[in-house]
């Protein structure tokens, strides 16, 4: 799968853009505030309708413009597939695919897959637990249209039980009744996060530890249940439904629902400690990479189709030696584009150059 050409109007400080990428590597270049996150950012909400900075899309829309337009031409197994993503003033953003108006364009499962590192991925080890649980749900929909729509039904219920909760009810049959529908959805979330965590550790292990460092990491899922019985629904049913019975007053004291995968986390460790309080700077960001990779190959391996790769400032922070070895774990057939202002950090011979200024993009 690889993205042809891309055209542009309005989008942040982009003006009109219109370019052609090869199948392999892109490098963009540029300094500071000219684009280069911005092309990135485009290219990102083409493929996923979500967007990285913000989840207001008129903060995409150019200071001097009502609207936004993406287009893209995208090559999945020789076929064609044109997309297009359009944002304006006041009537919200909107997908189109082959001409065809998306109506559920929140969820665009497996189709356009991609892999991406900007600086907000810090969060995904430095950033709250809703931060990490975002990260976890947006892996695992991208590969599974059941998770998403078990997802969105979950929220939904604990929304409504959350609200009779409020209202201090003293009806146990209507609480039974959301209790039931949450524990069923809540148990499929579990399942599936239990085991794209541990398929996505065992890949990212194996590289960081191969490629990048002799240490040794681990990403870890904590839920409430504990670990042994997670791969059996009836079990995790039978348990949380014990838990919910038992704390029901104190829930119906505090108001919100105390157990559930909305309260999930997951952890990272290296060499056995907790890596957001000790790790260094390049330790956290080789850690970030790692997990990219192993995205990389889980996508792969679940979909038969490697994502697009977007490295926005990918050579701050390493060291040559780290940074040649991640190259060289890249699978070869992928498509990869990579943001640098220094020129001559880059020692790769092979790729396109294109150059970012003032919002223009130019082949360079
Ligand atoms: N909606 C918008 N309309 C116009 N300009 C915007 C909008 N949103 C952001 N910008 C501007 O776009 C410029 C380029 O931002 P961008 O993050 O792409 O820079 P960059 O090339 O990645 O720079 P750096 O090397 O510092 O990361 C910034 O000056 C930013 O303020
Ligand atoms: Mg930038």
């Amino acid at each position: 799968m690889y993205l042809k050409n891309i055209i542009l109007n309005s989008f942040r400080n982009l003006g009109k853009v219109n370019i052609e990428f090869g199948k392999g590597l892109s490098f963009i270049i540029g300094e500071n505030s000219q684009g280069k996150s911005n092309l990135i950012e485009a290219i990102y909400l083409l493929l996923t309708f979500r967007s990285l900075k913000t989840n207001y899309y008129e903060d995409m829309i150019s200071f001097r413009s009502d609207f936004f337009y993406i287009k893209g031409l995208l090559i999945i197994k020789d076929k064609n597939q044109v997309i297009e993503v359009v944002g304006e003033k006041g009537k919200g953003k909107r997908l189109r695919i082959n001409n065809k108006i998306q109506t559920n364009p929140d969820y665009l499962g497996n189709r356009f897959p991609a892999v991406i590192f900007t600086p907000e991925n810090y969060n995904i080890i430095k950033g709250m637990p809703s931060h990490r649980r975002s990260y976890l749900n947006f892996q695992i929909s991208q590969i599974n249209p059941q998770y998403f729509h078990n997802l969105k039904q979950y929220n939904k219920i604990l929304i409504q039980k959350n609200i009779i909760l409020q209202e201090r009810t003293k009806n146990m049959d209507i609480l039974d009744s959301w209790d039931q529908q949450l524990i069923e959805y809540g148990a499929e979330l579990i399942i599936k996060r239990d085991m794209v965590v541990k398929k996505i550790n065992s890949l990212m292990k194996s590289i960081y530890k191969n490629i990048i460092s002799h240490e040794e990491i681990d990403m870890v899922y904590k839920t409430f249940i504990i670990n042994d019985v997670l791969s059996d629904k009836n079990k995790i049913i039978d348990i949380w439904k014990k838990m919910t019975l038992k704390t029901r007053n104190e829930e119906i004291k505090k108001g919100f629902s105390l157990y559930g995968p909305h309260r999930d986390e997951i952890s990272f460790f290296m060499n056995g400690k907790e890596v957001k309080s000790f790790a260094s700077q390049g330790q956290i960001k080789s850690i970030l990479l790692a997990l990219n990779l192993a995205e990389i190959y889980f996508v792969f391996e679940e979909s038969g189709e490697y994502p697009i790769v977007l490295f926005d400032e990918l050579f701050s922070e390493l060291d040559n030696k780290r940074i040649e070895n991640i190259f060289n774990a890249l699978p070869k057939d992928i498509q990869i584009f990579i943001t640098e202002v220094d020129k001559s950090k880059i020692k790769s011979k092979s790729g396109e150059w294109f150059k970012v200024e003032q919002g223009q993009v130019k082949k360079d």
